[in-house]
This record gives structure tokens, sequence and C-alpha cells, in this order.
């Protein structure tokens, strides 16, 4: 596939996801290298969504997350499963919306501009192997729309590694 993602920047969030996932999982599949493809679906979803943050943790040793490829201000490099959404997400194995991050207890601040949040884990073999986490700065921009998508973009990225 070319570098290019096609999209109308008029049309709902949801007509977006839409046309975009079929490109997402043509562009995934074009490789086996998670890295690659991290780094390639942050890109992506920053520049058609412009999220505040977008990128990925990846299990790295038992029960902590690693910072990988993501879109956005500096964030931390390490997050342990008993801690924040990321942490709570991989540790429930469950996709988390918090639409106000103030109001999330333990919620890490990597940016005070960040007002809500989604995160979704990536499940193999009953283990969680990554989350992808996206921030807002604005407050409760996240729905079952975001979720149902974002599930099925995680779902191609892990298996397409
Ligand atoms: N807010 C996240 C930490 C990661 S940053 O938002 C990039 C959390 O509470 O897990």
């Amino acid at each position: 596939m070319s570098e290019e993602i096609v999209f109308n920047a008029k049309a709902t969030r949801e007509e977006i996801y839409r046309e975009i996932l079929p490109q997402v999982g043509a562009l995934v599949l074009g490789s086996t290298d998670e890295i690659a493809n991290f780094a390639n679906v942050a890109a992506v979803l920053k520049q058609v969504f412009g999220f505040f943050w977008v990128g990925f943790y990846r299990v790295t040793e038992p029960r902590v997350l690693t910072v990988g490829p993501y879109q956005g201000d500096l964030a931390c490099v390490r997050i342990p499963f008993d801690q924040g959404v990321c942490g709570a997400a991989a540790r429930t194995k469950e996709t988390i919306i918090v639409p106000d991050v103030d109001k999330f207890p333990g919620h890490i601040a990597c940016s005070s501009l960040s007002r809500s949040e989604i995160v979704v884990p990536f499940v193999k073999n009953g283990e969680t192997q990554f989350v992808l986490d996206v921030d807002s700065d604005k407050l409760d921009d996240f729905s079952g729309i975001d979720q149902i998508h974002l599930e099925r973009i995680v779902a191609m990225v892990g298996n397409a590694g």
C-alpha cells in the first residue's frame, strides 16, 4: 500500500473509522514488524483524528508496561500493572474509557492537558501483550464508537505480528 491514508475530514468520527479500517488492515498486513505497525498506527490515528496523544505500551516484563511508539508529548517510560489507566486495562484485560481523568483514582498525568482517555489492551493466550492508549484534551471525548473501532485496530495490529 502507498504511504497515504485517505479519509473525509468532514465526516463523523464513526464514518472516518469505517473509512480507515480497511486501510489500517492493509497497512499492518504489509509488515510483521510489530514496532513498525505500532508506529504507523499511532501516526494514522494522530493524523486522522488529531488526538492529543496516541501510542502503545508493551508488556516487557511481568506486570510492567514500557512505552512504545507514540505521537504526542513526552510520556512516562514504565507503568506497573497496578498504576494508571494503562495498568488497569492491562490488568483487567478490558478496554477502559475514562471520561474525566481527574476522577480516575491513580490516573498518571503525563500531561496536564489530557482530559479524557481510552485504553485498549491486546490479549493473547490469556495474557495482555500491549495496550493502545489514546488521550484527548477534551472532556468525555470517547464513546462505544471509539471502543469498537479501536478494538478492531488493536486486534489487527496484534494479529499481524
Ligand atoms: N494516562 C496514562 C499514562 C500514559 S500517558 O497518558 C501517555 C495512565 O494513567 O495510564
